[in-house]
């Protein structure tokens, strides 16, 4: 992917990775608000290490999760995109989406159409057929977030995440799935 890769929404700009991301990326990840579903917050190595697969991984595959900015406003109000999930579980292989805002950004609508940007960009660009979204039950934002994309969730596709240990209360997921024939790209 070259540098200046960018999706635009009315709103926002999805983008290539910047050495200079590396600092709101790692606050991100520390944040208790925005790490509340995941099992445990990120060190600053940890962030180390993720930030430089994540630049390079999505350098190599032309997609990834990308950082999002407000055009003509702040940069870097968190990351919007698609990823290879690579645990074991019934619906993989298959292209996720997911999503992850600084809070003082959240209620805004970011999160929905910097997603309707990037699936727009995996159905139209990179000829996907069907985009999953999963999350653990009780995060309500993240399952509204699916909801608003029109995708749609089966509760007999339910899940254990695997990489969640058992007895852990975020270990229960939902899943959602859009097809590419029903993807309606504006709000
Ligand atoms: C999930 C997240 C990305 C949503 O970002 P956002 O920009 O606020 O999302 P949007 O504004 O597009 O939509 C959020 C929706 O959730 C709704 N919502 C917010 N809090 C809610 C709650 N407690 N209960 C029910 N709905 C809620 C909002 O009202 C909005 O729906 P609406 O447009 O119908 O009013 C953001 O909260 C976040 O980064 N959370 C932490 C990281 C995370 O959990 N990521 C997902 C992991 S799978």
């Amino acid at each position: 992917m070259s540098d200046d890769f960018e999706i635009r929404t009315p709103r926002l700009r999805l983008r290539s990775w910047r050495d200079d991301d590396f600092e709101a990326y790692a606050a991100l990840n520390a944040d208790p608000r925005v790490m509340e579903f995941y099992p445990s917050l990120v060190s600053r190595d940890e962030s180390r290490d993720r930030f430089d697969r994540w630049c390079a991984r999505t350098a190599e595959r032309g997609y990834g999760y990308w950082p999002v900015d407000v055009i003509g406003g702040p940069s870097f109000i968190g990351l919007v995109g698609l990823a290879d999930p690579d645990f074991d579980a019934h619906f993989l292989p298959a292209v996720e989406i997911g999503w992850r805002l600084a809070a003082e950004h959240w209620g805004h609508g970011y999160a929905t159409e910097a997603a309707r940007g990037a699936l727009a960009f995996g159905f139209d660009g990179l000829g996907l057929r069907e985009i999953v979204a999963f999350t653990t039950t009780g995060n309500v934002r993240s399952r509204r977030v699916m909801d608003k994309l029109g995708m749609r969730r089966s509760p007999d596709e339910d899940f254990l995440h695997p990489l969640i240990p058992p007895g852990h209360p975020l270990r229960p997921h939902v899943l959602y799935r859009l097809r590419r024939e029903d993807f309606v790209p504006t709000p």
